[in-house]
């Protein structure tokens, strides 16, 4: 498997906090990993990486803005903000937008940011944000709803703050558990991640750090569904079965095989997959990132199932495309119900976000005669060449070039 996207970003993010040159191994080559290294190159921290080793050099950091042209194409460049904060005492960062599931909100980051002391200000679209003279000070945050981003937005902001923060109702994903090791592994003092009360001990100054990332668990997740819809059996190697607990219980409810062994885990897919019923839920809850993919195997599983979304209740924009496959989904609520049809048809799809695609490749890899997802490329920000992996455990895919108007 590769590396977890959602854990390099802000570890990367988390690099502009040390003055040095840093290494983080197994960093996956997607859109959004390119984008945040063009983040930083614009903040004056330049890296590259090949061979999936991100090298950064933060000796220097010359400029504190992240640019709306690059914040509007990946919202997670919200995550330089603390880290800018924490070390260069002020940062202006574009306002991310809202994206194709809803408003997507970052209240909860600048709540943060103004609790550690910082005066926030909107400015022509732009947060500008000052930390108090003598820089961020310790404090006790308490969010309303657990945020992966902001806790590891205020996460990078505190470690640099005078005293000690407590994050309460901290997100608990193995994500943010992997930027606290990083942090930790740079001197920063952090305890109790992993639970939702996240304690941070300020410290002066961070150093340059080696680091493996964690592999990607929505991508594991991705490649089970493949193997689970076309009832195939495959092998994967490197993934992490104990970031998968409750995706797994899904799997083995639906009737897929699961063998967790030393190095891999194998999967047998049923003759036919059983429905379920799905809420999706903060970790160790089941993740949003795979609703889509199990919308898509209920679409042809035997009985009705159904997928309640409680942390983004509009993303759902992959149903009216399974439906003109043939799927029989009704939405009402947040709450997808799902008649699992014997067979699926190929056609004409348009994917409008990462996980969409994944949802109608899946359901393309099923479906009788040819499907053709367009504005496909929203899948490389999350998957690398998943084309050419698909097509390595027997699908039967390309990717084509469709000549515009
Ligand atoms: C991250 C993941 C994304 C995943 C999501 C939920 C990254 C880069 N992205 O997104 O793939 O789908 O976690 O697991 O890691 N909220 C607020 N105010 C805020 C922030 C969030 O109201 O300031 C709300 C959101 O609208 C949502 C909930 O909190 O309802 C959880 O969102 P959050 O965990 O912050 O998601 P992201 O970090 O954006």
């Amino acid at each position: 498997m590769g590396g977890a996207k959602n854990a390099a970003l802000p570890m990367m993010a988390a690099a502009l906090l040390i003055p040095g040159r840093s290494i983080i191994h197994n960093v996956p080559h997607l859109r959004d990993v390119v984008t945040m290294q063009r983040v930083l190159a614009q903040l004056g921290a330049r890296g590259g990486y090949p061979n999936h080793s991100f090298e950064v050099d933060a000796t220097e950091l010359t400029q504190v803005e992240a640019p709306w042209d690059l914040v509007r194409t990946m919202r997670a460049s919200i995550y330089v903000l603390g880290p800018l904060l924490a070390r260069m005492g002020r940062a202006r960062v574009s306002l991310p937008g809202g994206c194709a599931w809803g408003p997507r909100p970052v209240d909860l980051h600048l709540r943060g940011m103004e609790l550690l002391g910082a005066k926030i200000s909107l400015d022509h679209g732009y947060i500008v944000a000052e930390a108090p003279p003598g820089g961020l000070r310790g404090t006790h945050i308490g969010f309303d709803i657990s945020s992966v981003g902001a806790t590891g937005n205020v996460l990078m902001a505190a470690v640099l703050a005078r005293g000690t923060t407590v994050i309460e109702n901290a997100s608990r994903e193995p994500e943010i558990v992997t930027l606290a090791e990083f942090l930790n592994a740079a001197g920063a003092s952090i305890h109790g991640h992993g639970t939702n009360k996240i304690t941070v001990e300020g410290v002066r100054e961070l150093h340059p750090v080696e680091f493996d990332n964690i592999p990607d668990r929505i991508e594991a997740g991705t490649f089970i569904a493949a193997a689970a819809i076309t009832k195939g059996r495959v092998n994967l190697v490197g993934a992490r079965p104990d970031h998968l607990g409750v995706v797994f219980d899904h799997f083995r409810e639906m009737g897929v095989d699961l063998t967790v062994e030393a190095q891999s885990i194998q999967v047998i897919a049923p003759e036919r997959l059983q429905a379920t019923r799905i809420v999706t839920a903060p970790y160790p809850g089941f993740p949003t990132d795979l609703q889509a993919a199990f919308l898509a195997l209920l679409s042809v599983a035997e009985g009705s199932g159904s997928i309640s979304e409680t942390i983004y209740p509009d993303r759902f924009t992959h149903v009216p495309e399974l439906v003109r496959m043939g799927a029989d989904i009704v939405l009402s609520d947040h709450v997808a119900t799902v008649r699992g049809m014997s067979k699926l048809s190929g056609a004409h799809v348009t994917s409008t976000d990462l996980r969409a695609s994944s949802a109608l490749v899946l359901a393309g890899l099923v479906a009788e005669g040819e499907t053709l997802v367009h504005r496909v490329y929203h899948i490389d920000r999350g998957y690398e060449r998943i084309e050419e992996r698909l097509r390595g455990v027997g699908a039967d895919i390309e990717r084509i070039d469709i000549p515009g108007p």
